[in-house]
This record gives C-alpha cells, structure tokens and sequence, in this order.
C-alpha cells in the first residue's frame, strides 16, 4: 500500500509548472481507488515536451552545422492547445504566443550563419514567457541556449 501512495505523491511533483499549483494537485491518499487514473497531460504540455525535444535536436544540428529543415507547423497549436490551467491563458500568453512564433519561425529564414544567434533569440521567446506563466521548467529551457 505504501508504495502506492508515493507512486500518486510522485505522480503529483511532477505535474508542470510552479509549486502553487503542485501542493494544489498533492493529496494524499489513504486508499488509491480502483479507478485511479494516471494524470492526464494537457494538450500544452505535451506540445511544451515535444518543443523541448524538437529544440534539443536542432540545436545540435545547428552546432555541427547541419541543414535544419523547415519551421515545425505543429508550433502553432500554442495559439490554440488546452492547458492545464485555463486561467494562464489571457492576453499576456497570446502575445508572448506571437512573439515565440515569430522568432522560431525566424530561424528557418536566417542565413546560416545567423542561425546560433537566432536559435538562442527563440529560446529567449520561450523564456520570456515561462517567467511569467510558469517558472518551473526553465533550467530546462535555458540548456537549450547555445553558448
Ligand atoms: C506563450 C507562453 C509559452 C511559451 C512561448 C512557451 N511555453 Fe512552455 N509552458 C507554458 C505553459 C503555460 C506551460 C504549462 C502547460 C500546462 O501545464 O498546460 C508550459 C510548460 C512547459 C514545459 C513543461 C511541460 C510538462 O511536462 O508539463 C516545458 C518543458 C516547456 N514548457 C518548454 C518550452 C519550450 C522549450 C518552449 C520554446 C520552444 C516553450 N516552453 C515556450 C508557456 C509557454
């Protein structure tokens, strides 16, 4: 039983972003019923993790120089994907939404050479946004930058 328990405490620190909203999720429970679910991803957060990881990669083809494709068009659900809590979603998002597809998409447009200042421009478009709406993945986001 008491396994389970930590697996649903678990469960609860590892939802997304700030700490206010962690201890909101975190109950704890005596009995995990049979119908426990796993908690369930918002459509953000999962655009949010394959980002992450699309960045990752071109990051990497950017530092050994390779060609990096065109601009990911799956980026543009930020617009318009559920979050976790639909409160963040106000005029402050829609606008750091802009400017994150402004800059992401600048990337594809840049020459080559500008391509290390212009990704580190984008994953400043990513920052910027989570310093107001959600801090916790940030140290995440900030390995992307290219030194
Ligand atoms: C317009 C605001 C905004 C921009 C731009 C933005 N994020 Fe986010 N990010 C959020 C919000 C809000 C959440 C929480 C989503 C939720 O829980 O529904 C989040 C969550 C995340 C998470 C945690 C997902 C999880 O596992 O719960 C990661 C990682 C992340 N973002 C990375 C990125 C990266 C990388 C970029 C840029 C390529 C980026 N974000 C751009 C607002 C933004």
């Amino acid at each position: 039983m008491k396994s389970k328990i930590l697996i649903a405490l678990f469960l609860g620190l590892i939802v997304s972003c700030q700490t206010k909203k962690e201890t909101q999720r975190i109950k704890i429970v005596k009995e995990v019923p049979s119908n426990f679910q796993m908690y369930k991803t918002s459509e953000m957060a999962e655009l949010m993790r394959n980002m992450l990881a699309k960045n990752k990669e071109v990051r990497t083809k950017i530092i050994e120089g390779e060609e990096i494709g065109d601009f990911n068009k799956e980026y543009i659900k930020i617009h318009t994907a559920k979050l976790t809590d639909s409160t963040d979603f106000d005029e402050n998002f829609l606008a750091f939404a802009k400017y994150f597809e402004r800059e992401h998409r600048a990337l594809f447009e840049v020459s080559k050479e500008e391509r290390k200042e212009q990704f580190n421009n984008a994953v400043a478009s990513c920052l910027a946004c989570h310093q107001v709406k959600c801090k916790g993945p940030i140290p995440r986001i900030e390995k992307l930058l290219i030194k």
